[in-house]
């Protein structure tokens, strides 16, 4: 022990209780069993330690969602563990922007966003079938599809590995106060999720695990924080912030990231999406204005060029002219490649049978983009995907403010707006509230030292919640940016897929250790 917590200073009267609030109780635990099934589909028996939810800011606006539960093993398949400098798996729950909370958690894997997240049925705890906890939330124009707690089987087979988990709840966009203010609204989720990392580091030697090993995971909108978290670590910009709340005095830097299916770069993700699935119909079989559809392209062709990314695998300078042809050779083909080998000879022959746009030869998959786009089909949004002119999606209601439920945060969703606004630009705050929410400013206009070095990127090749490019670009930049990136794509898999949670785990012995 023996970190000393910093009082907030703008509150003298209550800084010896908030330090003392911030103290991580070791003893306060209760002993729980579970039974995890590994990936190869063996049991374990897992003796641990749970903390239930623990509040951890002294100020918190809402203790539902800042709070966060700890799980540390100390007896797995009989034999007894340490896991007190055991590796840290940090895992939101956080769906759709929403809140999540792990307020009533009784277990491991226990939290969630609204809409149904990562609560894990008790009794029936299997890692290895895992991967669909999914449920509708409010989104792009209706039809947005949240997967808060796919990735749960994650702090299963964490915990079955030796490692501590912890779970950290967050505020979500939806939340409102009695004056009808919006609380949980862009930065809310990040500020928390700091604020998490902040009290696990304030607690070191008292804590179980190894703080210096913290490494993040989530999905979707949890992805989309979770590669925040990691490329913003020790940023200033959240300072205010962190203090409002009574945020423990110590670094939020972490040491490792995960991400799946990342929803991000959103003030760019328009045009992203348009780049990538302009010309798929929607489930309707209509196809969406093409107008809005090559405006939204042009501008990403700018941000494009702008970024000055270089291709992995030694690609060269990435344009919206050539990124077809890189997503389909370093990612798309390595992916159906991977998928078929795995199959079995009669189970791939039906394969190809049924999709003849694929040439299998020597253990390689070729096709072109075109080919791919039309094979994956309905795209999931409307254009614009992520600025609805109509405010309608959760991103809207995610930069929403005060007592307005949705506003725009893009020039060309703001021009465009169709609900009757008076002005047709920006409010002035957005500016700064995407800086906070976009780990690309951290890695590109203001290149983030203490930033996390290590990466681990996942996404279905058949999710159109965003477009395929938003998670290759962030990995192109770590990578261009010197830092360990493992980055694929799981073939056929929609929003939210988590197909290799044992190579993750097995990733993150090999980073931290
Ligand atoms: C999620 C999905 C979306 O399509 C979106 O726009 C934001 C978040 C999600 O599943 O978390």
């Amino acid at each position: 022990g023996g970190i000393a917590l910093s009082a907030n200073a703008s509150d003298s009267k209550t800084s010896s209780s908030s330090s003392d609030a911030l103290v991580f109780d070791p003893d306060a635990y209760t002993k729980l069993t579970k039974t995890i099934t590994d990936t190869e589909g063996t049991e374990h028996k897992v003796v641990y330690h749970f903390w239930k939810a623990i509040t951890y800011v002294a100020k918190p606006v809402d203790a539902t969602y800042q709070s966060l539960i700890v799980s540390a093993p100390v007896e797995i398949d009989g034999k007894a563990v340490d896991a007190s400098n055991a590796p840290i798996l940090f895992a939101n729950s956080v769906g759709g922007y929403l809140p999540a909370s792990v307020a009533t958690a009784t277990e491991v894997g226990g939290g969630g966003s609204a809409m149904g997240g990562g609560a894990a049925p008790s009794g029936a705890p299997s890692a290895s079938a895992s991967t669909s906890a999914s449920a509708s939330a409010p989104g792009a124009n209706g039809n947005t599809n949240a997967t808060g707690g796919a990735t749960s089987s994650n702090q299963l087979l964490a915990l079955a590995a030796g490692y501590v988990v912890i779970e950290p709840g967050a505020r979500g966009r939806t939340l409102k106060n009695s004056g009808g203010e919006y609380y949980g609204t862009a930065p809310a989720a990040i500020v928390d999720l700091k604020a998490a990392v902040r009290y696990v580091k304030s607690n070191k030697g008292r804590i179980p695990g190894n703080v210096e090993r913290i490494v993040s995971a989530g999905t979707s909108a949890g992805g989309a924080l979770s590669s925040l978290l990691g490329a913003s670590g020790d940023s200033p910009v959240y300072d205010k912030y962190l203090k409002e709340i009574g945020a423990a005095d110590a670094s939020d830097a972490i040491f490792a990231t995960g991400a799946w299916c990342p929803i991000t770069d959103l003030e760019h993700a328009d045009g992203a999406y348009e780049w990538n699935w302009g010309a798929n119909d929607l489930s309707t079989g209509k196809l969406v204005d093409q107008t809005v559809s090559k405006a939204l392209q042009a501008q990403f062709a700018e941000y494009q060029a702008g970024l000055k990314l270089r291709g992995l695998g030694g690609f060269g300078p990435l344009s919206a002219r050539n990124l077809d042809e890189y997503m389909v050779e370093q990612y798309l083909q390595p992916s159906a490649a991977t998928y078929l080998a795995a199959l079995s000879d009669s189970a791939r022959e039906t394969y190809l049978k049924a999709n003849t746009f694929i040439t299998w030869s020597d253990g390689k998959a070729t096709f072109t983009w075109a080919d791919f786009l039309t094979h994956v089909g309905a795209r999931k949004k409307d254009t614009p995907a992520f600025d609805a002119f109509d405010l309608s999606a959760g991103e809207n209601n995610e930069f929403g403010a005060g007592t307005t439920l949705a506003r725009h945060f893009t020039a060309y969703g703001a021009k465009n707006d169709s609900t009757g606004l008076s002005s047709k630009r920006v409010a002035s705050d957005i500016p700064a509230k995407l800086d906070l929410m976009n780990p690309m400013h951290h890695l590109v206009a203001k290149v983030n030292p203490n930033r996390s070095k290590h990466w681990w990127i996942r996404l279905g090749t058949k999710d159109s919640d965003t477009s395929l490019t938003v998670a290759a670009n962030l990995a192109a930049r770590l990578d261009n940016l010197g830092d360990d990136v493992n980055h694929l794509y799981y073939w056929d898999e929609g929003h939210g897929a988590n197909t290799d949670p044992g190579d993750f785990i097995t990733w993150i012995a090999q980073v931290t250790g």
